[in-house]
């Protein structure tokens, strides 16, 4: 049996001035148009103990600090961080993944999948191209390595790096601080780093294995070739080679990408990244966790391997634990600075209904001579 390509007649969402957490959820319901909205109404609503804090000096707070104490309050803002889930719905969730999971695709179909990966990406951003609402500030409140205030220790080390380093001729060569982003699709992360990132020094990398991705990168009237290099690349080719040498990047970015390669190529793909990061930098990553609703809502049929499953338009997501990704790392030799879960509650005023999405954010250092220095910068 072949795989059979939906091009998918995606429900579009009008699109007004939204929240990021509006469009986080809105962004993915785009992935998955058949959202089923109604399976969260399953779930009560748990409350967190903690109070809700607002950022300094009118910024957005980091993820996490929008606590609902009263349930009846449910509905007054779009999201709530932090909602901690009752054994009853830990329960469900598990009982409604062992359902979806009990039926995984033939091998022969998942062969299909993951030879035709880049394809189905291609279908996808031929569909939608670019247009996805771009409001990316959390991106720098979250990860402030993409901003220019940003100086790691590996930054300055490479500026005293030796003669021979520098002399290698590579694109980006002369740069002082570099940035890698795995899985750019159409770049709303890399222009938001070009727009804001003011640094003289910054160079951007950005690939996808998606060349029709890529080329919306490049013919973005913001790609400018003097500071940033769109590439194809496939994450999970482990004969693939990167344009960069060995330890010439401050931070690797992977933003819902490393979800999408098959299970059994995760840790090659993070082991090469690695490589390519200076002593000192880091992995940033957010992506899928554990038993998120679009986890939940997969139907029988969908299921590749365990937690692994393909959508209705051919793309594939994993859904980690933090001790899954919290291994990727470490194995690849890199050590913990974040590892965190954000659990949120996004609500959907209108229809008065609940999503429970589980998200992880990960922040790994490459350890080196610079280590300690930078930690004790890091420190207040
Ligand atoms: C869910 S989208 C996220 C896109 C982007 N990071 C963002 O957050 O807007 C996943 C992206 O990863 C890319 N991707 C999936 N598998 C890949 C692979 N093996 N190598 C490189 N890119 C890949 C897809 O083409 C797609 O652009």
């Amino acid at each position: 049996m072949s795989v059979t390509r939906v091009r998918s007649k995606h429900v579009h969402f009008l699109w007004g001035r939204v929240s990021m957490s509006d469009w986080l959820a809105l962004y993915w319901a785009r992935l998955f148009p058949a959202a089923d909205w109604s399976f969260t109404r399953a779930f009560s609503v748990s409350t967190a103990t903690v109070s809700s804090t607002s950022g300094m000096d009118g910024k957005r707070p980091p993820f996490g600090n929008r606590h609902l104490r009263d349930p009846s309050q449910v509905f007054q803002h779009n999201a709530w961080d932090n909602v901690q889930w009752s054994e009853e719905q830990q329960s469900a969730a598990h009982k409604k993944v062992l359902e979806n999971s009990s039926q995984p695709l033939p091998a022969e179909q998942q062969e299909e999948y993951e030879n035709k990966a880049s394809s189905f990406w291609d279908d996808f951003y031929t569909i939608h191209e670019n247009r996805f609402f771009k409001d990316r500030q959390w991106l720098f409140t979250e990860f402030p390595e993409l901003s220019s205030g940003h100086k790691s220790q590996a930054a300055v080390d490479g500026e005293q790096r030796s003669d021979s380093e520098k002399s290698k001729d590579y694109p980006g060569s002369s740069a002082t601080y570099r940035i890698l982003e795995v899985g750019c699709g159409v770049g709303n992360t890399v222009f938001p780093i070009l727009q804001t990132n003011n640094d003289p020094g910054l160079f951007v990398y950005c690939c996808d294995f998606s060349s029709t991705a890529v080329e919306i990168v490049k013919s973005n009237p913001n790609y400018d070739p003097s500071r940033c290099l769109a590439f194809v690349h496939d994450l999970s080719d482990q004969s693939a080679s990167y344009p960069i040498p060995e330890e010439s990047l401050d931070a690797v970015v992977l933003i819902f990408v490393l979800s999408a390669i098959l299970p059994s190529k995760m840790q090659d793909a993070i082991t090469r990244l690695s490589k390519l990061l200076k002593p000192g930098g880091c992995i940033l990553l957010r992506d899928y966790g554990r038993y998120d609703m679009a986890q939940l809502r997969f139907k029988k049929g969908r299921c590749l391997s365990e937690n692994f499953y393909v959508r209705g338009d051919g793309t594939r997501v994993y859904f980690f634990t933090q001790d899954e990704l919290g291994d990727l790392f470490t194995t690849a030799g890199l050590e913990k600075v974040q590892n965190t879960v954000d659990r949120r509650l996004q609500v959907n005023r209108g229809k008065q209904l609940t999503m429970y999405r589980v998200w992880i954010q990960c922040k790994y250092r490459k350890p080196g001579n610079s280590q300690t220095r930078h930690q004790e910068n890091a420190s207040p």
